[in-house]
């Protein structure tokens, strides 16, 4: 899909549809008034939110969709909703070249985000279908400014979005531990700013956590560390690498484990922030740390009741192997401490279904031991329409954690299980430095289809992650 810009009036344009914002009691401010205003009367059209309205006409541009954007001024949620109706109806209609016209004052980057999120669908363990063969090659951006950066940034945070929902949807019996790896070493291979080390076995074997958790699966566990160095502050991300999650021993019903390909999207984020740090090119160093295992109940699996060691020394006792994920995290946070001088650690895990009953399917919980960074990361969601609540650090729900054998236990109790999860892992983190997690259970996947996203995986905090990083 190509991109340009054009100031010419909207009755000049030839695409095969035209993307038109309307406000609600305002008038349709364009060359083309007259053509669409009858038809808005007729239809009871008023530009009410999460209203749209097809206009067919005899001239130039044969089909207008008309997008109700409500009386308030859009956020970026909104405009991103924009782009991406725009596409579906694009793609609707069979057509190939989409124009836009954009108001003063709007987001570009997220308009072609929009269109390009909009437009995705993953179909490659499909047979061919008709919707393969349709393809939006032609937006033309209706604006007299110059938006030329603005496209290149929506179009690399779309292109990340995209790289982590296909590793997500993919097969989970693809989407191993060993083909994260690959995808981390290619990564490196491909660009001179990125390295990459996938650990060797025998420095893998301090970490308790995660060969604990791999000791059910026959596939082989794979810890990666990714480095882009870009200037002197270090922030390091932690992505939650379960390629599939059946529970353990402690296995999941079958309805519970339908999604839990889903449980790398953490990894996911990761990856695909680093499949676009060469081209935005931030001024910081940026760690990517991936434990990566499935979680299954093989013959050798973790027993409830076990007692493993994570790299810091610290003893866990894992009475439910299904609260796996703060188990490998342990070691990624533990040779965080050990190897890198980190200013910032971040977490993402799709780590507890209590966070999906706290705040629903939408809503991302964080957790964090620093104010500044808290507000950060909520202000860089807002930026970017991700929706993140933060939750607390509750000290006195540590002891619902205590062990009667171990340093600490990876279960917390009926109640509060988001917070005890998110305490579970501050445990790991290095002395006095930054941290915050980010609980994206629930935002990580979709079973609703929406312009923005259809069923499967979202790439939730991907772009907040980005806007954090590339301080925007
Ligand atoms: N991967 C799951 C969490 C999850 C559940 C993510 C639903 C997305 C949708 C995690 O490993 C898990 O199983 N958590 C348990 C923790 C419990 C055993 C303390 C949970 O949430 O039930
Ligand atoms: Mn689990
Ligand atoms: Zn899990």
């Amino acid at each position: 899909m190509t991109f340009s810009v054009s100031s010419k009036p909207l009755s000049a344009q030839n695409a095969d549809l035209l993307l038109l914002p309307v406000f609600e009691g305002e008038p349709v401010s364009s060359d083309i008034q007259g053509l669409v205003e009858k038809r808005m009367k007729r239809e009871g059209f008023t530009g009410k939110k999460n209203t749209t309205l097809l206009v067919q006409t005899q001239t130039e541009v044969q089909n207008i969709v008309l997008i109700g954007m409500g009386k308030d001024e859009p956020n970026a949620e909104d405009i991103l909703a924009f782009g991406a109706i725009g596409a579906r109806k694009t793609k609707a209609i069979r057509g190939e070249s989409l124009a836009v016209c954009i108001p003063n004052g709007w987001a570009v980057e997220h308009i072609v985000t929009g269109i390009l999120l909009g437009n995705y669908s993953f179909t490659k363990h499909k047979n061919k279908t008709l919707e393969q063969s349709t393809h939006i090659k032609n937006v033309t951006l209706l604006t007299s400014a110059d938006v030329k950066e603005n496209i290149a940034y929506g179009e690399t945070i779309a292109s990340a979005v995209m790289f982590a929902r296909d590793l997500v949807n993919q097969s989970p019996s693809q989407t191993t531990p060993s083909y994260l790896a690959a995808i981390a070493m290619d990564l490196a291979k491909n660009n001179k700013d990125i390295s990459c080390t996938v650990l060797p076995r025998e420095e893998m074997e301090k970490m308790g956590g995660l060969m604990g958790i791999a000791r059910g699966s026959s596939q082989e566990p794979k810890f990666i560390h990714l480095t882009y160095k870009g200037g002197e502050k270090v922030v390091t991300l932690a992505g939650k690498g379960i390629t599939f999650d059946s529970g353990g021993l402690s296995i999941k019903s079958a309805q519970g484990m339908e999604t839990m390909k889903l449980d790398m999207a953490g990894a996911a984020v990761v990856l695909a922030v680093f499949s676009v740090l060469p081209k935005l090119k931030p001024k910081i160093t940026v760690h990517g740390l991936i434990p990566a295992t499935e979680n299954m109940p093989g013959p050798g699996a973790v027993k409830p009741g076990d007692v493993v060691t994570a790299m810091n020394g610290k003893t866990i006792e894992i009475l439910n192997t299904d609260a796996e994920g703060r188990v490998i995290l342990a070691d990624a946070l533990s040779y965080a401490g050990k190897h890198i001088q980190s200013d910032v650690i971040i977490d993402f895990a799709t780590l507890t279904g209590a966070c999906m009953i706290a705040l629903g399917e939408d809503v991302a919980g964080l957790f964090s031991n620093n104010k500044d960074l808290a507000a950060a990361l909520l202000k860089s969601a807002k930026h970017t329409g991700e929706k993140v609540w933060e939750l607390p650090l509750i000290e006195e729900y540590k002891d619902k954690l205590q062990s009667h054998v171990a340093d600490i236990k990876n279960i917390g109790g009926k109640y509060g299980g988001a917070i005890t999860g998110a305490l579970f892992i501050q445990e790991f983190v290095p002395q006095g430095t930054p941290w915050a997690h980010l609980d994206i259970a629930g935002p990580s996947f979709t079973e609703k289809d929406t312009p923005l996203c259809p069923h499967g995986a979202t790439g939730f905090g991907i772009r907040m992650i980005l806007d954090y990083l590339s301080n925007r």
